[in-house]
């Protein structure tokens, strides 16, 4: 197949990677794709946010498919005008995609479909923030209610910080005051073509900057695959996937399309784990960055054929995806100053060392150059580097993984040091 991926992460590397992994032999091309896919796709100067333009290039290149990875174009409805002129695109469009675009659609679609999440309330004023404090009290959990790139979300026991951040975004909108919700986190992807779904394999995201699960909320800095205390807790990984199912994905598939907006492409749950069940506490309309790096190492099940059976509305006619037994975990590579303010524009060097360690890839997330023989190579964003270890067991695919990022220079450069370390004993 020809496959246009639009994109320029780590999650889009990674998507990349399994793509070529396949015997098919796939031709691909990535908009506008980074330093690192650039070893691996054809990139192409096309703007992802421009649906025409990607329907262009589409067909004057006889694309086959179109994958669209960020947000940004699913909001912006890069696949409604793709699915119009008759392109298949794995993607939801603009509609379906408020399921990550406005945390108030996604509550009432839970609402409406019966999925548990946590009790919120929209609050439009100061006043109404104070008023959802008093009524939940502490810790805080305040949600902007649009995009903003995983800065969204405060979770503190602080209430002048807590306010802060609520009158920080009621400008641009209502906040969401949430109640805390505690246990551990599972992301759990599903694939569907508006109807049928099919669910990917549990991963868990380290959302904080820092060890010990300090500092501020980022958009992940590890991941790992799969999760052995999920079968401990209920009976196994399968049962835990099947309740997910049938009590979140396939209620809100089903609410999305009695809407009239069914979501054809990846429903990202966010789950916690709390003593009374199983709760989410966020969609996304897209992979998970950077779960996907460690789900998609262990799919079995030829990429392109599930990606192409959701864009043309045949995944009913698809087994259910398979994944290997080998454990998976990735490590982020930050620049300094991430999340706040991250200084890019610095040298990376120490690449080819770091992939020469066994069972490591290097996925790129934020890279430029190197154009010419012997240019450097530029981190250009917060998150520059994933690190991906697979292998037979944690402490093997750990051990690999922080030997390889150890390898790699970038000044200021920082990772956490606890990745997957709670399985690894
Ligand atoms: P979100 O962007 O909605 O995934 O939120 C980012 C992070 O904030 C989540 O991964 C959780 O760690 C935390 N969080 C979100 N909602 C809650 C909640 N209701 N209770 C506790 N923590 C939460
Ligand atoms: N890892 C969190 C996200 O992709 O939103």
């Amino acid at each position: 197949m020809k496959i246009l991926v639009l994109g320029s992460g780590a999650r889009e590397h990674a998507i990349i990677l399994s793509l070529r992994s396949e015997t098919a032999g796939h031709e691909i091309f990535a908009a506008p794709g980074n330093a690192g896919i650039a070893q691996d796709a054809h990139l192409v100067e096309v703007d992802p946010l421009d649906g025409s333009a990607v329907a262009a290039f589409a067909n004057e290149h006889g694309i086959d498919l179109v994958v669209v990875g960020p947000e940004a174009p699913l909001v912006a409805g890069v696949a409604d005008v793709l699915r119009e002129r008759g392109i298949p695109v794995f993607g939801p469009g603009k509609a379906a995609a408020q399921l990550e675009g406005s945390k108030t659609f996604a509550k009432r679609i839970m609402d409406a479909a019966g999925v548990p999440t946590g009790r919120a309330v929209r609050a439009a004023s100061l006043a109404e923030v104070e008023a959802a404090f008093d009524e939940f009290g502490a810790p805080h959990v305040v949600k902007a209610d649009g995009l903003a790139a995983g800065k969204g979300v405060i979770v503190t026991s602080d209430r002048a910080e807590a306010l802060a951040h609520a009158e920080h975004y009621l400008p641009s909108g209502a906040v969401l005051i949430e109640e805390f919700l505690t246990g551990a986190e599972v992301s759990l992807f599903f694939l569907s073509d508006g109807d049928t779904v099919r669910a990917l394999t549990p991963a868990q995201d380290f959302k904080r900057a820092l060890d010990g699960d300090a500092g501020p909320n980022t958009g992940g800095m590890g991941a790992y695959s799969p999760l052995p205390w999920l079968a401990e807790d209920h009976g196994s990984v399968e049962e835990f996937v099947a309740e997910v199912t049938a009590t979140v994905a396939e209620p809100v598939i089903r609410q999305l399309d009695a809407e009239g907006t069914p979501f054809i492409g990846l429903l990202y749950a966010g789950l916690i784990l709390t003593p009374a069940g199983v709760r989410v506490i966020e969609f996304n309309a897209r992979f998970g960055d950077p779960e996907t790096q460690v789900v998609l190492p262990r799919l079995r099940t030829p990429l392109s054929e599930l990606l192409f059976a959701a864009a043309s509305g045949t995944l009913e006619d698809q087994p259910q995806p398979e994944f290997s037994d080998d454990v998976a975990i990735t490590v982020v590579l930050a620049s300094e100053g991430y999340p706040e303010s991250p200084q890019t524009g610095r040298m990376i060097e120490g690449l080819a060392e770091a992939a020469s360690v066994e069972g490591v890839r290097v996925v790129h997330a934020a890279t430029a150059g190197p154009d010419a023989p012997g240019g450097a190579l530029i981190a250009t964003g917060g998150r520059v580097l994933n690190v991906v270890a697979t292998g037979s067991d944690f402490a093997d695919a750990r051990a690999r993984a922080y030997e390889a990022i150890g390898r790699i220079r970038l000044d200021g450069g920082h990772y956490r040091s606890d990745i997957a370390a709670r399985v690894a004993q």
